[in-house]
């Protein structure tokens, strides 16, 4: 696998995106990505301004090659208000980070700035719509999200194996594709509905280099198919691991319970107490529904290989496949 035309607009050996997670994307992580050939992502949320610098600082410490800072237009944590986006993002500038990817906002505001301060800009999209309007905002590519994928997500369930291509067709920028994409075989799906590249977030969770508490870990590999669903669907929807709170959360959905109870459950400092304290009951542990296909604890470096040769080897094989008409012989 090669890093295809379309993302000669960013230098990357492989074609291989580590999505920024709140809490759980640090430098040791962002930087093996960066080192192993993909683009490695710092996760800005919950982050104040001066923990973004030293991490970007320990980033470029680590390695020389490009990375990203992930920014969410609309920040997680309850204590932080707009005036630190506006923070975070000249943390950004100053310290000329060369790739920012945006999200879970309006691109309109941000972009232009960005782009003057000389950013290559990202913006993750949840549809065909969206993507358009982030093209005419001047992003430089989309991440192209499928509802399959861990945290936030967009309530109109659209599936990556739909939402790709869609994208694919409608904008003329590169088109990064995410969501429930976790072993070489999704990469290989995801190139060939047209993406130049692929973002992955849960599955780099399963990693050394993550900064995730051991138990959150341990959830991610012991979680099967069903193991992760989504929640609060009426208000920021989310996919995170099966727990009591998520089942409780469900639940008082489908009794039709007031958004203010469901909300007041859910509390605010979930995500936190999940993925970094490792409360397993209590907390949220964020998750894609390729949950199931993470079995191990790996290396960044091992990861990269592993998605890399995997991808090159279902390529071969549906090609096989194909023109060895199997189904023929089964008739
Ligand atoms: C624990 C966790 C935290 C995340 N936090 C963010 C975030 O802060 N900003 C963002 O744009 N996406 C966030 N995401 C989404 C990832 O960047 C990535 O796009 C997504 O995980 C891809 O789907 P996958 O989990 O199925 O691989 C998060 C995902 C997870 C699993």
């Amino acid at each position: 696998m090669s890093s295809s035309p379309r993302t000669d607009w960013l230098p990357l050996e492989v074609p291989l995106i580590q999505g920024g997670m709140t809490w759980v994307s640090r430098h040791e992580l962002a930087a093996a990505v960066s080192e192993a050939g993909g683009l490695g992502t710092l996760g800005a949320g919950g982050m104040d301004p001066e923990e973004l610098r030293d991490e970007i600082r320990s980033v470029r410490a680590k390695t020389e090659r490009p990375f990203a800072v992930n920014v969410p237009l609309v920040l997680v944590r309850p204590d932080q208000d707009q005036e630190v986006l506006g923070e975070l993002l000249k943390v950004v500038r100053d310290e000329a980070v060369p790739v920012v990817v945006t999200g879970g906002g309006s691109p309109a505001r941000y972009t232009p700035l960005l782009k003057e301060a000389g950013h290559r800009v990202m913006h993750v999209v949840p549809s065909v719509r969206l993507a358009l309007k982030a093209e005419v905002c001047g992003v430089d590519a989309v991440v192209a999200e499928g509802w399959e994928a861990g945290g936030h997500i967009a309530a109109n369930g659209l599936s990556s194996l739909t939402l790709i291509p869609q994208v694919v067709d409608a904008v003329s920028l590169p088109v990064v594709a995410a969501g429930g994409i976790a072993d070489g075989r999704g990469v290989a799906a995801a190139l060939a509905l047209g993406a130049c590249a692929v973002q992955l977030g849960t599955r780099f969770i399963a990693t050394l280099e993550c900064n995730a508490h051991p138990a959150f870990k341990h959830a991610v590999l012991a979680a099967d198919a069903e193991g992760a669903a989504v929640y609060c669907r009426d208000y920021h929807a989310s996919r995170a691991l099966r727990s009591p709170l998520v089942e409780r959360l469900i639940a008082m959905e489908a009794e039709g319970r007031s958004l203010e109870e469901i909300l007041n459950l859910r509390g605010r400092h979930r995500a936190r107490q999940g993925c970094i304290e490792g409360n397993l009951r209590e907390g949220i542990l964020p998750a894609g529904s390729g949950v199931g296909l993470v079995s191990q604890i790996v290396s960044v470096a091992e990861l990269m290989r592993e998605l890399t040769e995997g991808c090159d080897q279902a390529l071969r094989e549906a090609v096989y496949r194909r023109s060895s008409r199997p189904w023929r012989k089964a008739a």
